[in-house]
């Protein structure tokens, strides 16, 4: 990767190449592909909150041989390396999907074992590090590319799932998804999203995220890849101190969808006037030593 920023899963399409040059991106991610094609949820599959929003889009897909006959070749005019993100109901499921979306072209796979709308209440493999292993194992042993685990902020103990996925042999993790929440239109008295229950994503999760970033760096021995709220290099600096090697940039994309390009372009700027001249050395550079941490904090 040529810089560590890329666009987070389902945030991003090939229609973005009318807007900026993809090849300036650090990778390009797709939205979740699964085997045959998804409707997804019936609408409204969004809602503003306050920093931020819910999305229950529930993985519409127009399937794996779209995605290899029509999207691969497509992003392959373009020098980023692609990231195929797969989604999918079983272990075995995966595995197979992950087989067959391994074609030339694809560099990684993400394994989205996050998503919160697809099983009741929000539960998924990523709630669970036993199931976590279980399905990075399997899809392991079908792809001999890359992998990333895509973990949720869902889960009680993040960095515990990390270690399992990483155990069972994924490459990187991606943390995180959406944070599983619900809003209330008061007016019609109904949920605003029409799965009633939906993903939170944007500003509004970005500390919850950094805090799982840090704790997950201190576990494991993969690269980081961090996703939540990012919409400024400042963000940006703040995730890579925490511990992540990358950066996901998701919802910021509705609100400027140059945004990406721009970040890229501050960062630059930012490492030239710092005095920076390997981006990397901000990863775990925060500073938390708890001799810096007054009582009040450590009382926390
Ligand atoms: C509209 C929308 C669709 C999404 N679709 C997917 C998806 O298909 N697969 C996935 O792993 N994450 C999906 N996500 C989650 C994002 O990739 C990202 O993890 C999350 O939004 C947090 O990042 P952000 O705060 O920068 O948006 C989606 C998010 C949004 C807002």
């Amino acid at each position: 990767m040529k810089n560590p920023i890329m666009p987070a899963s389902g945030t991003f399409a090939e229609e973005m190449a009318e807007i900026i040059d993809l090849n300036t991106l650090g990778a390009l991610v797709t939205k979740s592909v699964t085997k045959s094609p998804r409707m997804g949820n019936k609408g409204p599959r969004m809602a503003e909150t306050t920093a931020g929003m819910i999305n229950a889009v529930g993985i519409q897909s127009k399937g794996a041989d779209a995605l290899c006959k029509n999207s691969v070749p497509f992003y392959a005019q373009f020098a980023s390396p692609l990231i195929v993100s797969i989604s999918a109901d079983t272990a075995e499921d995966f595995a197979a999907l992950a087989a067959q979306v391994s074609v030339p072209g694809v560099d990684a796979l993400e394994v989205n074992i996050s998503c919160p709308n697809l099983e009741d209440d929000g539960r998924s493999y990523a709630m669970d590090p036993h199931q976590t292993h279980r399905v990075i194992s399997l899809v392991r042993k079908s792809t001999s590319l890359p992998i990333f685990a895509k973990l949720t902020p869902n889960a009680n103990a993040v960095a515990d799932i990390g270690l399992a996925a990483e155990h069972a042999g994924a490459d990187a993790l991606v943390v995180a998804n959406t944070l599983l929440a619900m809003s209330i239109n008061i007016s019609t008295r109904r949920p605003s999203v029409g799965n009633v229950m939906g993903g939170l994503s944007g500003p509004c999760i970005k500390p919850v995220i950094v805090r799982m970033v840090y704790q997950t760096y201190k576990k494991v021995n993969i690269p980081i890849i961090g996703c939540g709220g990012i919409c400024s290099v400042e963000d940006v600096i703040e995730y890579m101190l925490a511990g992540a090697s990358a950066v996901q940039i998701g919802t910021y994309n509705f609100v400027n969808p140059t945004g990406m390009a721009q970040i890229i372009q501050d960062l630059e700027e930012y490492a030239i006037k710092n005095g920076i001249s390997k981006i990397t050395d901000l990863v775990g550079a925060v500073q938390d030593d708890s001799r810096d941490f007054t009582g009040e904090a450590l009382a926390f």
